[in-house]
């Protein structure tokens, strides 16, 4: 899993004013909206005994504790302990990891980590969200296998003649032409020919009879998201899946499927059929694979031309490894059994305030962080 970027946590839509509990990089947070409609973000665990914030309550625009009633503004800083007599000061300890976070894309994101701003690689880029054209469905499921093997899986062009026979996979022709990938620092993309077979029910109406091969283009963005954009004879499907870490071995999907065909509400739910009826093939293939943790090693499993999109992902991957990126040797999230352990991943104001960082470090397991030197 890897730290340092954007996560996508939850839909815009399901985040209102009262406290929620996320989960991402095995580590919990609480989310919640505040009066000026900005959203925060918050480590899920109470600096004083390790209370679940996500579960106390609103007070003005802050979440107190359900314990102890400590309460915490948006940048984690706690300005009220309940207990106090009147005139006692905060401990300066007294805080919490809070994450920057941005709204787009009917997607909330955080970002998990502890760059400053201008070296935090981009969200992506979603064109299709702005454009009156496309209309935008949204759903999720939760898949119990690595996220990583969801996400080669997506951009997996090669398995659709196998997995997806029976929906837009054609047995006949399973050779996938070689494709180049385009690849940049944080994004793939390859444009794959596929031979579907006709669509069926509603979408039957607007096909034509003769179908032609099409041009699928795979994408993934780093650290999560693909990109698969589904040329049809009638129009374009474009889905991002959000593939989101709960822990190493379960998967939050959160997908946006676009459209600009069939463009009414009222075709909306056909539309997410579909993607579920696809999503559920993949669902047995994925949840069986073994080992369920994508191999470091390029050399552990076999790979083919047909699959140097995925290849290009694990080298990619394997960079940001060697860079101190990645979170996961953590034992809480390796057992089949998840053990109650507070992490907490180091938050950008550990950077800024190294006298802090160091404070905190007491209070948290898991990340460490090391002052920056010049701070001493
Ligand atoms: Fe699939």
């Amino acid at each position: 899993m890897l730290k340092n970027f954007w996560y996508a946590i939850e839909f815009s839509h399901e985040v209102e004013r009262r406290p929620r509990k996320v989960t991402c990089l095995g580590q919990d947070f609480v989310i919640w909206r505040r009066r000026d409609g900005s959203v925060a973000c918050l480590s899920d665990l109470c600096v004083h005994r390790g209370g679940a914030l996500s579960m106390g309550e609103m007070v003005e625009d802050r979440i107190a504790c359900p314990y102890h009633g400590w309460e915490y503004e948006a940048d984690g800083a706690c300005v009220r302990i309940p207990a106090n007599p009147p005139g006692r000061g905060i401990p300066k300890k007294a805080r919490v990891d809070a994450y920057p976070v941005q709204e787009k894309y009917g997607l909330v994101w955080a970002y998990l980590g502890d760059l400053p701003e201008e070296q935090r690689p981009p969200i992506p880029h979603v064109p299709e969200h702005a454009d009156p054209s496309f209309r935008p469905v949204y759903w999720q499921t939760v898949l119990e296998a690595n996220y990583e093997r969801a996400m080669e899986n997506a951009i997996d062009a090669a398995h659709t003649p196998f997995v997806h026979r029976t929906i837009m996979g054609n047995p006949d022709k399973p050779e996938i032409p070689d494709y180049e990938v385009h690849q940049s620092e944080w994004h793939a993309q390859a444009d794959v020919l596929l031979h579907p077979p006709a669509s069926k029910g509603l979408w039957r109406m607007l096909s034509r009879k003769r179908v032609e091969p099409v041009v699928v283009t795979n994408s993934w963005y780093l650290p999560n998201v693909v990109k698969l954009h589904i040329r049809l004879a009638f129009g374009d499907l474009i889905m991002y899946d959000h593939n989101i870490p709960l822990s190493q071995n379960r998967t939050l999907v959160k997908l946006v499927g676009y459209r600009n065909f069939f463009t009414g509400k009222w075709a909306d739910r056909n539309a997410i059929k579909r993607i579920v009826r696809i999503f559920e093939q993949d669902r047995r293939v994925v949840e069986s694979q073994r080992p369920e943790l994508l191999p470091f090693d390029l050399a552990a499993e076999l790979h083919l031309r047909s699959d140097a999109t995925q290849i290009a992902y694990r080298r990619r991957r394997q960079e940001l490894i060697d860079q101190g990126w990645w979170l996961g040797d953590d034992d809480k999230v390796m057992g089949d059994v998840p053990r109650r352990e507070a992490t907490v991943i180091a938050s950008p104001a550990r950077r800024d305030n190294p006298e802090l960082a160091r404070a905190w470090v007491h209070k948290t397991r898991g990340e460490t962080y090391e002052p920056a030197r010049s701070a001493e």
